[in-house]
């Protein structure tokens, strides 16, 4: 009996062994078949926090004279305060946009659902806002595009009960084609009217044309974030906090080094950083600074070099980037060694854009590099305490969200390193 159990584990062992992953190829740009709508009917709706108990709501009309108008309350089709906001639109080349609402709504309670109405017209949409304290999850994924694989990795978001969406850029791979931001917001707008999206730009967000079209245009006016709300004079980088975390929003293609706006706004923030409140410190922008795939190997070098001192002095916890469509962690790291004082560095650029995955790796792997994989997926942080944070990693297998790292990350909060380090940045937060 035991000889024949012992044989069927060995079996089961090796057929496992030998079922190889077969890592899926891309697929293809979905198509969105053309779907008239009245012209004062909101679209691409998306919500992302906008300071203290207050919530953006963002949508798109064709027509010009819609009203900025969000009417909203805590009961279906009983709307009991409304707000009036503002509006934008841009031209790109022969492109022309929609008018682009935003307009905050708020003070909201935590942890309640919101029902609302866009411009007085079309179908009602609910909002969760997030909770106030621990435990608060976190969905994360970047370079999300608009294929196959990034429907795949939406619905697995979906199927997760999270309060906020973290994207360490690039959104809709629009890559200069005006309309796809347009469907990208449709794609998008089943999640992110439901839970605060807060993003950062990466290189496909650019779009510039020396002397034809400025940079960020189409990104800056449809994903405004609360970086007026964070004191910081950009769309480009801003904070927020949300229950117990501050989050750093920086931008990998704006001015890093000493004497730049976004260094001095960061200095500023960092001031204002009380780890009693806010215990979890998180940072994200888009191109990784640890980083052992080839693809794009060096890119975050010059960022590093200006940044990483000021982030390790503040006590950072976890950095996330995207860039590289592959997944990648590292334990604690500073200066590119293991540094029980550093940040867990997590590139996880494989949202399931176009492009396809990055496979090649350097060979042997950094010390510092713990788990990488190039496989479509998400990531979701659930932060349970001040202390304690679960890490996982959701592969886009078969169609199936497959759990392939988990790990529990523990804040420095709980840690000696901040006090020994609460000299050293204040130091470097008195420097000129
Ligand atoms: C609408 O909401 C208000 C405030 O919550 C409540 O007093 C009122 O009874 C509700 N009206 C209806 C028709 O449900
Ligand atoms: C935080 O959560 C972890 C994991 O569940 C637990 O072991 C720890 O005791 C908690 N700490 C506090 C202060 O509640």
């Amino acid at each position: 009996m035991e000889t024949k159990l012992v044989l069927v584990i060995v079996v089961v062992l090796a057929v496992g062994a030998a079922a190889e992953y077969v890592r899926p190829p891309p697929r293809k740009t979905i198509h969105f078949p053309w779907d008239p709508k009245p012209t004062s009917y909101p679209q691409q709706v998306h919500i992302s926090l906008a300071g203290d108990k207050h919530m953006r709501i963002t949508w798109v009309t064709s027509d010009k004279h819609s009203p900025s108008v969000v009417e909203y309350g805590t009961s279906s089709k009983n709307y009991t305060s409304r707000a009036e906001g503002e509006s934008t639109s841009y031209s790109y080349l022969l492109y022309t946009s929609g008018k682009i609402h935003h307009t905050v709504i708020g003070p909201l309670e935590d942890n309640k659902l919101y029902f609302y109405r866009c411009g007085r017209e079309g179908p009602e949409f609910q909002l969760k806002t997030p909770p106030s304290q621990f435990p608060v999850m976190l969905a994360v994924a970047g370079d999300l595009g608009q294929t196959g694989w990034t429907k795949s990795t939406l619905d697995h978001i979906d199927q997760c009960k999270y309060d906020l969406h973290l994207l360490p850029g690039d959104l809709a791979y629009a890559d200069y084609i005006q309309h796809r931001w347009d469907t990208f917001g449709e794609l998008v707008q089943p999640l992110a009217s439901s839970r605060p999206w807060m993003v950062t730009q990466g290189n496909h967000e650019k779009e510039n044309i020396p002397f034809f079209e400025d940079r960020f245009v189409s990104y800056n006016s449809r994903w405004k974030m609360p970086y007026e709300e964070s004191k910081s004079s950009s769309n480009l980088y801003y904070s927020f906090d949300v229950a117990g975390i501050h989050a750093i929003m920086l931008g990998s293609y704006t001015d890093y080094d000493e004497s730049s706006d976004q260094y001095n706004w960061l200095k500023a923030d960092l001031s204002k950083v009380d780890r009693e409140k806010t215990p979890w410190l998180l940072v994200l922008f888009h191109v990784p600074w640890y980083n052992s795939n080839y693809a794009h190997q060096g890119e975050g070098d010059d960022m590093m070099a200006a940044m990483e001192p000021l982030l390790h002095a503040a006590g950072v916890d976890v950095v996330f980037a995207g860039h590289v469509h592959a997944y990648e962690r590292s334990v604690r790291v500073f200066n590119g060694k293991p540094d029980p004082c550093g940040a867990v560095h997590i590139t996880i650029g494989d949202g399931g854009n176009k492009e396809g995955l990055a496979h090649k790796y350097l060979d042997p792997h950094p010390e510092w590099s713990v788990f990488r994989e190039a496989s479509f997926g998400h990531g979701e942080l659930k932060i349970v305490n001040s202390t304690h944070a679960l890490w996982s990693w959701h592969r886009n297998d078969d169609d199936e969200p497959v759990r392939s790292d988990q790990i529990w990350i523990t804040s420095l909060f709980g840690s000696g390193c901040l006090a020994e380090k609460g000299h050293e940045l204040r130091e470097m937060l008195m420097q000129p």
